[in-house]
């Protein structure tokens, strides 16, 4: 920070987002898809901005606008934002999947759009798995690892339990579960509740977050994740 410049807790920080749902298609005009609507990555990102860090916005499509100063890649299938993630993990300090990524995509997408068939009343689609994106991140070697891996899960039972075996299984330095069983909470909601899990030396702790507005329960987490890599510093 320069002489006049305001210290934040991000300076110099670089924070890479996954956001939105990820598109899978089944020919030219068809894709597999969920109802993600990217709120909650968009907030993470423009939360991380105020804190001052440089973001990189990888998304699905959505209906939102990126946020004034984020860099947005925009991708459609997991395969691309495995690889946009791929590129730019190396160069992040914190890597946050908040992406509903699909976990499986066709095997052979059409090349030409799928005729309905006269006669036969069913169709079966062969889906092969995708990778696991922020597992992968998390993988990386410690020179190419970034500091900080956060992962979200959305639930509709047993949150914390599941979100502590996703915490382990994919070696994430943090969690964010939310249980999308409540009504008006989590998809396409402004608002949304949540537990963090977060992994220290000493062992795994937990939050439970009040709902609150998704900008909020951003900058409680970007807060929380700028504070697990600089202890004291926020
Ligand atoms: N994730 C990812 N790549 C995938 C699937 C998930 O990066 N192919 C990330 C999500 O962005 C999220 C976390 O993993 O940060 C958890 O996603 P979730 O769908 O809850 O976990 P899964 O391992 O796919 O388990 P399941 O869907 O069976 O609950
Ligand atoms: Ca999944």
């Amino acid at each position: 920070v320069g002489s006049g410049g305001v210290s934040k807790a991000g300076n110099n920080r670089h924070v890479v987002i996954t956001a939105g749902p990820t598109r899978e298609p089944l020919d030219p005009v068809r894709y597999l898809s969920n109802h993600s609507s990217g709120k909650m990555g968009y907030a993470l990102a423009a939360a991380a901005l105020t804190a001052g860090a440089r973001v990189s916005l990888i998304s699905g499509p959505v209906e939102l606008a990126a946020p004034k100063g984020a860099t947005l890649i925009q991708v459609e299938t997991a395969e691309q934002m495995h690889a946009a993630a791929r590129e730019l993990a190396p160069e992040a300090d914190i890597f946050i999947g908040c992406a509903a990524v699909a976990d499986y995509r066709l095997e052979a997408p059409a090349e030409h759009k799928m005729k309905k068939r006269e006669d036969e009343e069913t169709l079966t689609l062969t889906l092969v798995k995708n990778p696991d994106i922020i597992a992968a991140v998390a993988a990386l070697p410690t020179s190419s690892r970034p500091t900080l891996v956060v992962g979200f899960a959305a639930e509709t039972r047993d949150v914390e339990r599941y979100a502590r075996d996703k915490l382990m299984r994919k070696g994430l330095d943090m969690i964010v579960a939310n249980d999308v069983s409540q009504a008006g909470l989590g998809f396409g909601s402004d608002v949304n509740a949540a537990w963090v899990l977060w992994r220290t030396p000493q062992g795994t702790h937990s939050d439970a977050l009040p709902a609150q507005p998704k900008r909020q329960l951003a900058a409680t987490i970007v807060h929380r994740a700028l504070d697990l890599l600089v202890p004291g510093e926020t």
